[in-house]
Protein backbone atom coordinates (compact mmCIF):
# COMPACT_ATOMS: atom_id res chain seq x y z
CA UNK A 1 0.00 0.00 0.00
CA UNK A 2 1.62 3.43 -0.77
CA UNK A 3 -0.78 6.04 1.44
CA UNK A 4 -0.33 9.99 0.88
CA UNK A 5 -0.86 12.70 3.81
CA UNK A 6 -1.75 15.66 1.95
CA UNK A 7 -1.13 18.27 5.06
CA UNK A 8 1.44 16.32 6.41
CA UNK A 9 3.03 18.80 7.96
CA UNK A 10 0.18 20.17 10.13
CA UNK A 11 -1.34 19.16 13.27
CA UNK A 12 -3.76 16.27 11.81
CA UNK A 13 -1.35 15.44 9.14
CA UNK A 14 1.91 14.72 11.70
CA UNK A 15 -0.61 13.02 14.21
CA UNK A 16 -2.02 10.98 11.70
CA UNK A 17 1.26 10.37 10.05
CA UNK A 18 2.92 8.84 13.34
CA UNK A 19 0.09 6.16 13.21
CA UNK A 20 0.58 5.37 9.60
CA UNK A 21 3.94 4.86 10.29
CA UNK A 22 3.55 2.71 13.14
CA UNK A 23 0.47 1.06 12.25
CA UNK A 24 0.57 0.21 8.17
CA UNK A 25 0.96 -3.42 6.83
CA UNK A 26 5.04 -4.41 6.23
CA UNK A 27 5.84 -3.12 3.42
CA UNK A 28 3.66 0.08 3.09
CA UNK A 29 4.87 3.32 1.82
CA UNK A 30 3.79 6.67 3.25
CA UNK A 31 4.01 9.81 1.16
CA UNK A 32 4.09 13.24 2.98
CA UNK A 33 3.49 15.78 1.02
CA UNK A 34 2.88 19.48 2.83
CA UNK A 35 3.46 23.41 1.56
CA UNK A 36 5.34 24.23 4.89
CA UNK A 37 9.18 23.56 4.69
CA UNK A 38 9.14 21.47 7.37
CA UNK A 39 8.29 18.48 5.78
CA UNK A 40 11.30 16.75 4.50
CA UNK A 41 12.01 16.98 8.48
CA UNK A 42 8.98 15.59 9.65
CA UNK A 43 9.54 12.58 7.25
CA UNK A 44 12.62 12.37 8.46
CA UNK A 45 11.72 12.22 12.10
CA UNK A 46 9.38 9.63 11.31
CA UNK A 47 11.59 7.23 9.47
CA UNK A 48 13.70 6.76 12.49
CA UNK A 49 11.03 4.97 13.88
CA UNK A 50 12.17 1.27 13.06
CA UNK A 51 8.93 -0.20 11.39
CA UNK A 52 8.98 -1.67 7.83
CA UNK A 53 6.70 1.12 7.02
CA UNK A 54 9.31 3.79 4.10
CA UNK A 55 7.94 7.50 4.84
CA UNK A 56 9.09 10.17 2.20
CA UNK A 57 8.91 13.69 3.06
CA UNK A 58 7.84 16.36 -0.43
CA UNK A 59 7.58 19.77 -0.35
CA UNK A 60 5.37 22.30 -2.06
CA UNK A 61 6.40 22.07 -5.56
CA UNK A 62 6.65 17.85 -5.74
CA UNK A 63 3.05 17.02 -5.37
CA UNK A 64 3.23 14.94 -8.18
CA UNK A 65 5.79 12.33 -6.79
CA UNK A 66 4.22 12.39 -3.33
CA UNK A 67 1.25 11.25 -5.47
CA UNK A 68 2.38 8.87 -8.05
CA UNK A 69 1.58 5.12 -7.70
CA UNK A 70 -0.72 6.03 -4.02
CA UNK A 71 -3.48 4.01 -3.51
CA UNK A 72 -4.92 6.12 -0.61
CA UNK A 73 -4.73 9.76 -0.25
CA UNK A 74 -5.62 11.32 2.99
CA UNK A 75 -6.29 14.92 3.11
CA UNK A 76 -5.92 17.10 6.34
CA UNK A 77 -4.39 20.27 4.55
CA UNK A 78 -5.93 23.65 4.98
CA UNK A 79 -6.62 26.31 7.95
CA UNK A 80 -8.55 24.78 11.50
CA UNK A 81 -11.59 26.30 13.04
CA UNK A 82 -10.86 29.64 15.62
CA UNK A 83 -13.14 29.76 18.94
CA UNK A 84 -16.24 31.65 17.38
CA UNK A 85 -15.95 29.85 13.47
CA UNK A 86 -18.25 27.55 12.33
CA UNK A 87 -16.64 24.95 10.32
CA UNK A 88 -18.50 26.21 6.72
CA UNK A 89 -16.29 29.64 7.73
CA UNK A 90 -13.72 27.51 6.56
CA UNK A 91 -14.98 27.48 2.67
CA UNK A 92 -13.14 30.27 1.59
CA UNK A 93 -9.91 29.23 2.45
CA UNK A 94 -10.06 25.69 2.64
CA UNK A 95 -12.57 25.40 -1.09
CA UNK A 96 -9.58 25.89 -3.14
CA UNK A 97 -6.76 24.00 -1.13
CA UNK A 98 -9.00 21.03 -1.60
CA UNK A 99 -9.72 22.07 -5.56
CA UNK A 100 -6.02 21.81 -6.36
CA UNK A 101 -5.05 19.16 -4.43
CA UNK A 102 -7.77 16.61 -5.48
CA UNK A 103 -6.58 18.66 -9.28
CA UNK A 104 -3.45 16.70 -8.40
CA UNK A 105 -5.10 13.34 -7.68
CA UNK A 106 -6.44 13.16 -10.92
CA UNK A 107 -2.92 14.08 -12.81
CA UNK A 108 -1.31 11.71 -10.79
CA UNK A 109 -3.68 8.78 -9.43
CA UNK A 110 -6.87 8.63 -10.72
CA UNK A 111 -7.33 5.59 -9.25
CA UNK A 112 -6.59 6.23 -5.81
CA UNK A 113 -9.03 6.08 -2.87
CA UNK A 114 -9.58 9.79 -1.65
CA UNK A 115 -10.05 10.05 1.84
CA UNK A 116 -10.89 14.09 2.53
CA UNK A 117 -10.73 15.66 6.35
CA UNK A 118 -10.85 19.17 5.51
CA UNK A 119 -13.11 20.81 6.98
CA UNK A 120 -16.23 21.89 5.92
CA UNK A 121 -16.32 18.39 5.03
CA UNK A 122 -20.50 18.32 3.82
CA UNK A 123 -18.39 21.04 1.34
CA UNK A 124 -14.96 19.94 0.75
CA UNK A 125 -16.43 16.28 -0.57
CA UNK A 126 -18.82 17.34 -3.22
CA UNK A 127 -16.10 19.80 -4.56
CA UNK A 128 -13.39 16.83 -4.83
CA UNK A 129 -16.38 15.38 -6.58
CA UNK A 130 -16.84 17.57 -9.18
CA UNK A 131 -13.04 17.78 -9.74
CA UNK A 132 -13.00 14.63 -10.59
CA UNK A 133 -15.82 14.44 -12.57
CA UNK A 134 -14.53 17.20 -14.41
CA UNK A 135 -10.91 14.97 -15.00
CA UNK A 136 -13.30 11.93 -15.32
CA UNK A 137 -11.95 9.52 -13.21
CA UNK A 138 -14.63 10.24 -10.51
CA UNK A 139 -15.93 6.60 -8.72
CA UNK A 140 -18.25 6.97 -6.02
CA UNK A 141 -16.63 4.08 -4.60
CA UNK A 142 -13.56 5.56 -3.67
CA UNK A 143 -14.28 8.98 -2.50
CA UNK A 144 -15.22 9.39 1.34
CA UNK A 145 -15.80 12.13 3.63
CA UNK A 146 -14.01 10.99 7.13
CA UNK A 147 -16.22 11.39 9.71
CA UNK A 148 -14.54 8.91 11.76
CA UNK A 149 -14.64 11.50 14.71
CA UNK A 150 -17.63 11.73 15.36
CA UNK A 151 -17.89 8.26 15.71
CA UNK A 152 -15.14 7.36 18.04
CA UNK A 153 -16.13 10.64 19.82
CA UNK A 154 -19.56 9.15 20.37
CA UNK A 155 -18.00 5.83 21.27
CA UNK A 156 -15.56 7.54 23.90
CA UNK A 157 -18.78 9.74 25.76
CA UNK A 158 -21.23 6.66 25.75
CA UNK A 159 -18.72 4.87 27.41
CA UNK A 160 -17.66 7.65 29.98
CA UNK A 161 -21.61 8.12 31.34
CA UNK A 162 -21.67 4.42 31.78
CA UNK A 163 -18.38 3.81 33.18
CA UNK A 164 -17.91 0.83 29.86
CA UNK A 165 -14.70 0.02 28.38
CA UNK A 166 -14.60 2.20 25.14
CA UNK A 167 -13.31 -0.73 22.97
CA UNK A 168 -16.90 -2.63 23.98
CA UNK A 169 -19.31 0.25 22.35
CA UNK A 170 -20.74 0.98 18.74
CA UNK A 171 -22.26 4.34 18.11
CA UNK A 172 -23.10 4.63 13.81
CA UNK A 173 -23.29 8.28 13.45
CA UNK A 174 -24.98 9.52 10.03
CA UNK A 175 -25.71 12.55 8.04
CA UNK A 176 -22.76 14.74 8.03
CA UNK A 177 -19.89 16.43 9.76
CA UNK A 178 -21.13 19.89 11.23
CA UNK A 179 -23.51 20.94 13.92
CA UNK A 180 -26.89 19.45 13.54
CA UNK A 181 -25.76 16.92 10.15
CA UNK A 182 -23.74 15.18 12.63
CA UNK A 183 -27.06 12.38 14.07
CA UNK A 184 -25.57 9.76 16.42
CA UNK A 185 -28.11 6.84 16.71
CA UNK A 186 -28.08 6.47 20.30
CA UNK A 187 -31.24 4.45 20.04
CA UNK A 188 -28.41 1.41 18.23
CA UNK A 189 -26.18 0.91 20.85
CA UNK A 190 -26.39 -2.33 21.90
CA UNK A 191 -26.72 -3.23 25.46
CA UNK A 192 -27.30 0.51 27.03
CA UNK A 193 -30.88 2.54 27.42
CA UNK A 194 -30.40 6.40 28.21
CA UNK A 195 -33.13 8.57 29.00
CA UNK A 196 -34.81 11.19 26.89
CA UNK A 197 -32.57 14.30 29.01
CA UNK A 198 -29.58 11.92 28.19
CA UNK A 199 -30.28 11.48 24.87
CA UNK A 200 -30.57 15.14 24.16
CA UNK A 201 -27.56 16.08 26.13
CA UNK A 202 -25.09 13.49 24.43
CA UNK A 203 -26.76 14.59 21.10
CA UNK A 204 -25.97 17.73 21.55
CA UNK A 205 -22.43 17.09 23.22
CA UNK A 206 -21.24 15.23 20.02
CA UNK A 207 -22.59 17.42 17.60
CA UNK A 208 -20.69 20.11 19.37
CA UNK A 209 -17.88 18.13 20.24
CA UNK A 210 -15.21 20.57 17.60
CA UNK A 211 -16.08 22.86 19.06
CA UNK A 212 -15.25 22.42 22.57
CA UNK A 213 -12.52 21.34 21.30
CA UNK A 214 -11.77 24.63 19.57
CA UNK A 215 -12.88 26.39 22.53
CA UNK A 216 -10.26 25.19 24.99
CA UNK A 217 -7.57 25.31 22.47
CA UNK A 218 -8.52 28.79 23.10
CA UNK A 219 -7.14 30.16 19.62
CA UNK A 220 -4.87 27.44 18.71
CA UNK A 221 -6.57 25.24 16.55
CA UNK A 222 -9.35 22.99 16.43
CA UNK A 223 -8.95 18.90 17.00
CA UNK A 224 -5.90 17.17 15.89
CA UNK A 225 -4.60 14.13 17.92
CA UNK A 226 -8.19 13.12 17.84
CA UNK A 227 -8.77 13.74 14.57
CA UNK A 228 -5.31 11.55 13.66
CA UNK A 229 -6.64 9.04 15.58
CA UNK A 230 -10.35 8.80 13.85
CA UNK A 231 -8.00 8.94 10.25
CA UNK A 232 -6.10 6.23 11.15
CA UNK A 233 -8.37 3.76 11.97
CA UNK A 234 -10.76 5.00 8.91
CA UNK A 235 -7.36 4.61 6.54
CA UNK A 236 -5.93 1.08 8.41
CA UNK A 237 -10.22 -0.29 8.19
CA UNK A 238 -9.28 0.70 4.44
CA UNK A 239 -6.52 -0.63 3.58
CA UNK A 240 -7.98 -3.87 5.12
CA UNK A 241 -10.70 -3.38 2.85
CA UNK A 242 -8.74 -2.87 -0.15
CA UNK A 243 -6.31 -5.92 0.65
CA UNK A 244 -9.63 -7.90 0.42
CA UNK A 245 -10.75 -8.57 4.29
CA UNK A 246 -13.70 -6.39 4.46
CA UNK A 247 -14.56 -3.92 7.26
CA UNK A 248 -17.39 -1.31 7.63
CA UNK A 249 -16.86 2.38 8.79
CA UNK A 250 -19.57 5.18 8.74
CA UNK A 251 -18.35 7.66 6.09
CA UNK A 252 -19.66 10.15 4.12
CA UNK A 253 -20.04 9.39 0.61
CA UNK A 254 -22.28 8.99 -2.43
CA UNK A 255 -24.59 6.81 -1.43
CA UNK A 256 -28.32 5.67 -2.89
CA UNK A 257 -29.22 9.40 -2.21
CA UNK A 258 -32.57 9.03 -0.21
CA UNK A 259 -31.73 11.96 1.81
CA UNK A 260 -28.49 13.67 0.13
CA UNK A 261 -26.65 12.85 -2.46
CA UNK A 262 -23.91 12.79 0.08
CA UNK A 263 -24.70 11.16 3.56
CA UNK A 264 -22.83 9.33 6.23
CA UNK A 265 -23.66 6.04 7.05
CA UNK A 266 -22.17 1.98 7.66
CA UNK A 267 -20.55 1.18 4.40
CA UNK A 268 -18.75 -2.00 3.67
CA UNK A 269 -15.06 -1.19 1.98
CA UNK A 270 -13.41 -3.95 0.12
CA UNK A 271 -11.43 -4.24 -2.76
CA UNK A 272 -12.91 -1.31 -4.90
CA UNK A 273 -13.46 1.10 -1.82
CA UNK A 274 -17.27 1.26 -1.31
CA UNK A 275 -18.49 -2.52 -1.99
CA UNK A 276 -21.81 -1.66 -0.60
CA UNK A 277 -23.80 1.12 1.32
CA UNK A 278 -25.32 -0.20 3.85
CA UNK A 279 -28.67 0.31 5.59
CA UNK A 280 -28.77 2.27 9.00
CA UNK A 281 -31.71 0.68 10.31
CA UNK A 282 -34.68 1.60 12.33
CA UNK A 283 -34.35 5.50 13.73
CA UNK A 284 -36.29 6.51 17.17
CA UNK A 285 -38.80 9.40 16.76
CA UNK A 286 -36.28 11.97 18.31
CA UNK A 287 -33.47 10.46 15.26
CA UNK A 288 -36.29 10.93 12.96
CA UNK A 289 -37.17 14.55 13.58
CA UNK A 290 -32.96 15.43 14.13
CA UNK A 291 -32.60 13.90 10.41
CA UNK A 292 -35.61 15.93 9.33
CA UNK A 293 -34.13 19.31 10.76
CA UNK A 294 -30.71 18.54 9.21
CA UNK A 295 -31.61 17.92 5.58
CA UNK A 296 -32.16 20.93 4.02
CA UNK A 297 -29.00 22.53 5.85
CA UNK A 298 -26.85 19.09 4.59
CA UNK A 299 -28.20 19.60 0.64
CA UNK A 300 -27.32 23.55 0.84
CA UNK A 301 -23.89 22.51 2.22
CA UNK A 302 -23.10 20.13 -1.13
CA UNK A 303 -24.64 22.28 -3.42
CA UNK A 304 -22.55 25.43 -1.85
CA UNK A 305 -19.26 22.78 -3.44
CA UNK A 306 -20.75 21.91 -6.52
CA UNK A 307 -21.51 25.56 -7.38
CA UNK A 308 -17.62 26.24 -6.32
CA UNK A 309 -16.28 24.23 -8.86
C1 LIG B 1 -13.63 18.25 14.46
O1 LIG B 1 -14.75 17.76 14.42
C2 LIG B 1 -11.64 19.07 13.20
O2 LIG B 1 -13.78 18.79 12.19
C3 LIG B 1 -12.91 18.36 13.16
O3 LIG B 1 -13.09 18.57 15.52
Amino acid sequence: MKVAVLGAAGGIGQALSLLLKTQLPAGSELSLYDVAPVVPGVAVDLSHIPTDVKVTGFGKDDLASALVGSDIVLIPAGVPRKPGMDRSDLFNMNAGIVKNLVQGVADNCPDACVGIITNPVNTTVPIAAEVLKQNGCYDKRKLFGVTTLDVIRSEAFVAELRGLNPANVTVPVIGGHSGTTILPLLSQVEGVEFTEQEINDLTHRIQNAGTEVVEAKAGGGSATLSMGQAAARFCLSLVKGLQGQETVECTYVEGPGDHATFFAQPVRLGKNGVEEVLPYGELSAFEKQCMDEMLDGLKSDIQKGIDFV
